[in-house]
């Protein structure tokens, strides 16, 4: 597997001092513009601030009670925005896929950069729409944390003691399959 997804975690660990330049912020925002998507449609917009900025400051105003903890030592924050149509539930289901797909791409390429990024759904989209005049049609959908790691010493012990729990997956036999449902992809390997 490539480095940049070995080594990709959600970190919370952040140092507060650390600062982002408005060159590699607008590189991460770019990889995001940059995702495939639906029938060409680019639904996703992004709302950005660094850290000392009036969009940061409001963007940590909306951050619910597990992530205000954290996530303002982030050195930027984006909130990532798509667009919503309860009438059509195929444009709303792939606008929000091409939001994945866009977040993924900004989390490599802050970590190509030297940063860790970390996704969050725990944010109040409400508070958002009125903090950034967010219009009808388009839906907050996640609020990305771009930071640099702090020495762990340096840490408070809650922040470090949930950077250091283990990383778990499920087996690849029991998400891969092939043939049929159910069967492995790849039986030869290892489960683990
Ligand atoms: C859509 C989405 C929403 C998430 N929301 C939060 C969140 O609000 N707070 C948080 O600390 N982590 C959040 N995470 C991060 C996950 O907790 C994390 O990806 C998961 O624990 C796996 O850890 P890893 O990213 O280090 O592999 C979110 C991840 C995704 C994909």
């Amino acid at each position: 597997m490539h480095e940049l997804i070995s080594g990709r975690w959600s970190a919370r660990g952040y140092d507060p001092t650390a600062s982002i330049s408005v060159d590699d912020v607008a590189t991460i925002v770019d990889a995001g513009r940059w995702a495939p998507t639906w029938g060409r449609m680019q639904p996703v917009r992004f709302v950005v601030g660094r850290r000392d900025d009036p969009t940061f400051a409001a963007l940590t105003g909306i951050l619910t009670r597990g992530n205000a903890g954290w996530a303002p030592r982030s050195a930027a924050l984006i909130l990532v925005c798509t667009t919503e149509d309860p009438d059509d539930a195929k444009a709303d289901t792939y606008a929000a896929v091409d939001c994945g797909l866009a977040v993924g791409q900004m989390i490599l390429q802050a970590q190509a950069l030297g940063f860790n990024a970390h996704p969050m759904a725990g944010f109040d989209a409400e508070a958002a729409r009125d903090a950034f005049g967010i219009p009808a049609g388009q839906r907050p959908l996640v609020l990305l944390g771009i930071g640099a790691l702090a020495e762990p010493s340096s840490l408070p012990d809650d922040i470090r003691a949930r950077d250091e729990k283990p990383r778990t997956r499920l087996p690849l036999d029991e998400v891969a399959f092939a043939g049929q449902w159910g069967t492995p992809a790849f039986p030869e390997l290892p489960t683990t």
